[in-house]
């Protein structure tokens, strides 16, 4: 391992953009596919690896719930969140508010409580076996109606102290946060936090619906706001943080390259910028990998890294007194090792 990945690894960090079911790896999906009788159109791991090749975020999203469809029971949910955990524990991960979207699964007929509780029993698992501490965020799927979000919203009512927030995904043109103002402002009454999707293959228009309609508490990706410079400018100004995802955009082809991204940028501007995975089974790479490629494509300073973890922590919905905890792990850490010395 190199100085810097090694480096890197070991530096306290979070991810806030992670959506639970894009960690499923080709190996689980056909173990779970196996276990509930579920027939996939794939021969073997390494035909559904090759189906890895998008053009869009659609394409991507079309498989992405074909794969999901393996998850069936409540020990399906464990299995995938502690495979992810164990994962991300070698990344130097501490915590993780992972994205879920229960409409991929109560619309095959699966129980919200058989989400719910088979991801808690792994959270739990997670934290007293790897110290990863971790919350939920519940994501509506945009391409559905308001209704739909609402019968969600509803549905997730006896869980909500098990929720720290709800989230927008899926298929972002045409599909503008706009729609789904009544549910966040119900979601935003029952005081949980809220975030949404938005500039990844949307305009800078729907960061604006996501700040001004939503009032969100974070973006998650935000690339397509640097088009704007009054966007940029309140992003900066209310200290928003943005969730990128560098291997999700060199796979999705928001970038062409990981020369090109824009991270380094977002920095310069005084954006509060974070790495996360996104999807890591099928975007190359987990929490660890996306932080090295970047760093390595993009010549980041050992400053420029120690602020991504801190913005990793600031931006997080932990209690203040756990991010300062981590924030000091951060600067013990720095202080005691250095990729560059
Ligand atoms: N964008 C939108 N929806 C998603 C994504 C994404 O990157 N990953 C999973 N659902
Ligand atoms: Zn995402």
């Amino acid at each position: 391992m190199s100085d810097l990945a090694a480096f890197i690894r070991g530096l306290p960090k979070a991810e806030l953009h992670l959506h639970i079911e894009g960690s499923l790896e080709p190996e689980l999906m056909f173990e779970l596919a196996r276990r509930n009788g579920v027939a996939l159109p794939f021969a073997s791991v390494e035909e559904v690896r090759a189906a890895y090749a998008f053009s869009n975020l659609q394409d991507f999203l079309d498989i992405y719930y074909q794969g999901a469809g393996v998850l069936i029971t409540e020990r399906d949910f464990h299995d995938l969140a502690m495979a992810y955990f164990r994962r991300v524990a070698t990344d130097g991960c501490r915590h993780v508010e992972l994205f879920f979207d229960p409409q991929t699964h109560t619309d095959r007929g699966i129980a919200f409580s058989t989400v719910m509780d088979g991801l808690l029993a792994g959270m739990a698992e997670a934290e007293r076996d790897l110290g990863i501490t971790s919350s939920l965020i519940l994501c509506f799927l945009r391409h559905l109606d308001e209704a739909a979000a609402f019968a969600t919203l509803k549905a997730a009512e006896p869980y909500l102290d098990r929720i720290v927030g709800v989230g927008l995904d899926s298929s972002e043109v045409g599909h503008p946060p706009l729609k789904f103002a009544r549910v966040f402002a119900a979601a935003r009454a029952k005081g949980l936090k809220l975030v949404a999707h938005a500039g990844e293959e949307g305009p800078p228009e729907y960061v604006w619906e996501a700040l001004d309609i939503l009032d969100v508490d974070r973006i998650d990706h935000g690339n397509r706001a640097l088009e704007d410079p009054a966007l940029v400018k309140r992003l900066v100004h209310d200290g928003k943080t943005l969730t990128v995802c560098p291997l999700s955009n060199l796979k999705l082809r928001v970038v062409p390259s990981l020369k090109d991204h824009p991270l380094r940028t977002m920095l310069d501007l005084g954006l509060k910028a974070t790495i996360n995975s996104d999807d890591p089974a099928y975007f190359g790479g987990y929490l660890g990998q996306n932080w090295i490629q970047a760093a390595d494509a993009l010549e980041l300073s050992l400053a420029e890294l120690i602020t991504l973890a801190r913005n990793s922590f600031t931006g997080s919905f932990l209690p203040p007194e756990a991010v300062a905890r981590h924030l000091a792990a951060i600067d013990a850490y720095a202080e005691g090792s250095s990729p560059y010395s």
